[in-house]
């Protein structure tokens, strides 16, 4: 095999892995480039008399390669090493790239198996950004296969990372070594470890000399200021302890500071983890649902109020520790079960009395206990501790009230135009998400979609989630597109693929605007005077799937009509109720500009979506759990399905 050339370019011989191991290390399109990047992200890193020849080099946690490809023109005269804790990896660097590289297996901790002193360079891209309980035994290891004055290169989740992964604005005073997501699965990108200079110095100074640090701008050409940052180190002589580099000394306030900080997050996270267990709980309790899942849920909320409470809080213990060796007589913070408690204090009937003699604290039900009614669970969406924006703030304070109850922060929810509305969204997602997600994984990597009516960007949000890589939204309250703007900002999301509009839907020219795979019409066509015009709009919208919600009639029964001949009467399935909306000047959730509202019986509905163009039309039927206006029919979710091009 000819090897790349010594700048890193890979030849066009030398296999790529398969898109399923490009994928686990990250885009599986610009493989080549972010891994041409980060080697010479590294070679700049080191000392200007650096040279290969002759010396021996690990990438710690290799992968598939990404960046060893690059140095197969110097392997010809050093020896590269590589490791990772994937077999299928290891597995098929192997079989292609070996020899030249050298490449083996690790384990989840130490040791390496190669002796003390081996290795002059160890570089490790996107590992201690994941790297929890273990990374002072690592730290140890590496130091003990380095040679006497070797380097080590890491990178780390820093500032340029802190409002895509962490959500919140960097503030290096409040973060040491933080960790989010503990037990997050790799498929879902694994832990997420924040470190800040200052802690790196702090603690692994005590074992390298730091070099050179870079607070962010590794692996990325464009953006200096984002991504990871990145530390180059020399081995100092003795090892410490991994005690002594975990260590925390009391006079440095801001390990205090960040430990409290991560307590915060923590809570956080475990309450988004609770609330969406405690949710799928509840709807499929009130589904009458008996399955094997649903043991697993019941389940999943044990194991988190013990071991896991546990382990989720053992930063908790640490700062207590601490906080007793500084301050005499403080009290340890709130713990994981008291908060888990606290959920259920909020229930009327289980003020009265013990709670832990009559209830578990799943809220589920034990033998000889009254029933405890489960708290309001959250509508799905996202969470953040971000601080609210000063607009986002002084807009909580407007009138009118909002139509999503936003979780804002811990805390901080919008108030709420009306009571009903979460469990109508929930709804409404539930029935939603399956079809547009089918939709949008189909229509592949690069999928949009359309939010007509968009109101404050909440189903916008979920879009993103089910898979749209940009979403628009349109509505024609300029105070609903503030405020889907600020929301969206708050929650850290990418402008360029959550955007909003002002305007009148009618306005929209499709020519213009082109189609998008998945176009929601959700709560608009019983507000406007032509609601087939706006189904007819949203079929020249649509690529592949419409969902149309709206208000229904209770006129199942046919309405009998004179047509042209007198004492003839036809009779008509399909019909509309007719509507005077007289208060949209200050009904946020009405049409404007029109004054007569449409709502449609079910088979109107169906007609319309049928005449408007689309293959196909069904009408998502509501479960026992929904709310009970989808299950009596006052309202109800239309698919409309396209499967020919329609300009
Ligand atoms: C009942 S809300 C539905 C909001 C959102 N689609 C949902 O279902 O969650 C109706 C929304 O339609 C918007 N709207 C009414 N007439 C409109 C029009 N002609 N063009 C665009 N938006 C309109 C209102 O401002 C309001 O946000």
């Amino acid at each position: 095999m000819t090897a790349g050339n010594g700048a890193g370019v890979v030849d066009d011989r030398v296999p790529l892995p398969p898109p399923v191991l490009r994928h686990r290390v990250g885009g599986v399109d610009d493989y080549e480039q972010v891994g041409l990047r980060i080697r010479s992200d590294l070679v700049e890193l080191l000392p200007p008399d650096w040279s290969f020849e002759g010396k021996r080099a690990l990438d710690f946690g290799c992968g598939a390669g990404r960046v060893l490809r690059h140095f197969l023109g110097e392997a010809q005269t050093a020896e590269f090493h590589g490791c990772d804790i994937d077999a299928d990896s290891i597995g098929w660097l192997k079989a292609q790239l070996c020899p030249p590289l050298h490449v083996f297996q690790n384990g989840e901790a130490p040791p390496l198996p190669r002796p003390d002193g081996f290795f002059d360079l160890i570089w490790a891209a996107s590992v201690f950004t994941h790297v929890t309980d273990q990374w002072s035994a690592w730290m140890v290891e590496l130091h003990r296969v380095l040679k006497d004055g070797g380097l080590l290169i890491a990178s780390f989740l820093g500032p340029g990372m802190s409002e895509t992964l962490a959500q919140e604005e960097w503030e290096a005073d409040r973060i040491g070594m933080n960790v989010l997501r503990y037990a997050q699965g790799w498929d879902q990108g694994g832990p997420r470890v924040f470190l800040s200079p200052w802690w790196i110095a702090e603690h692994w100074g005590r074992a390298f000399e730091i070099l050179d640090l870079r607070e962010a701008g590794f692996g990325t050409p464009q953006n200096r200021d984002a991504m990871q940052g990145v530390v180059l180190l020399k081995k100092k002589g003795e090892c410490p302890s991994q005690e002594e580099l975990e260590r925390i000394d009391p006079e440095e306030q801001r390990e205090i500071a960040a430990l409290q900080h991560n307590i915060r997050q923590l809570h956080a996270e475990s309450q988004t983890f609770y609330d969406d267990l405690q949710w799928s709980l509840q709807g499929r309790e009130r589904g009458g649902e008996q399955s094997g899942e649903l043991e697993a849920l019941r389940s999943a909320l044990r194991t988190l109020e013990t071991s896991r409470s546990w382990r989720i809080t053992s930063p908790l213990r640490q700062a207590g520790t601490v906080a007793r060796s500084l301050l005499p007589g403080a009290r340890p913070a709130l713990t994981l079960p008291a908060l888990l408690h606290r959920q259920h204090r909020a229930s009327p009937s289980a003020d009265a009395g013990d709670r832990s003699s009559s209830t578990s604290r799943s809220g589920a039900r034990s033998d000889a206990s009254p029933p405890v009614p489960l708290p309001e669970p959250p509508l799905p969406g996202a969470h953040t501790t971000a601080k609210l924006s000063r607009e986002l703030a002084s807009e909580l304070g407007r009138p009118p009230d909002w139509m999503y109850p936003w979780s804002l922060a811990p805390g901080t929810a919008a108030p709420l135009l009306h009571p009903e509305l979460p469990s109508v969204h929930r709804t409404r997602a539930e029935m939603i998400e399956p079809a547009v997600r089918a939709a949008l994984a189909e229509a592949g990597p690069k999928a949009t979609a359309l939010d007509l009516a968009c109101s404050e960007g909440y189903f916008g949000q979920r879009l993103l989630e089910w898979g749209a890589q940009r979403v628009m939204g349109i509505d024609i309250r300029a105070q609903n597109v503030r405020r889907a703007e600020l929301v969206r900002d708050h929650f850290g999301i990418d402008p360029s693929r959550l955007s909003f509009q002002q305007g009148d839907v009618f306005d929209i020219d499709p020519e213009t605007v082109g189609r998008f795979d998945v176009v929601l019409l959700l709560g608009l066509i019983y507000h406007v005077e032509d609601p087939v015009g706006v189904v007819r709009l949203a079929r020249r919208l649509t690529r592949s799937l419409c969902v149309i919600e709206s208000q229904l009639t209770r006129q199942n029964g046919p309405i009998m009509h004179g047509q042209g001949v007198p004492d003839v009467l036809f009779s008509a399935d399909a019909s509309f109720a007719v509507e005077l909306e007289e208060d949209s000047d200050h009904n946020p959730l009405a049409s404007t500009p029109g004054v007569l509202s449409l709502i449609p019986n079910r088979a109107a509905l169906e007609l319309m979506v049928r005449v408007a163009g689309f293959d196909r039309a069904e009408i998502v039927e509501a479960a026992p759990h929904h709310n009970p206006q989808y299950r009596v029919g006052d309202r109800a979710v239309a698919l409309g399905r396209a499967q020919r091009t329609h300009s």
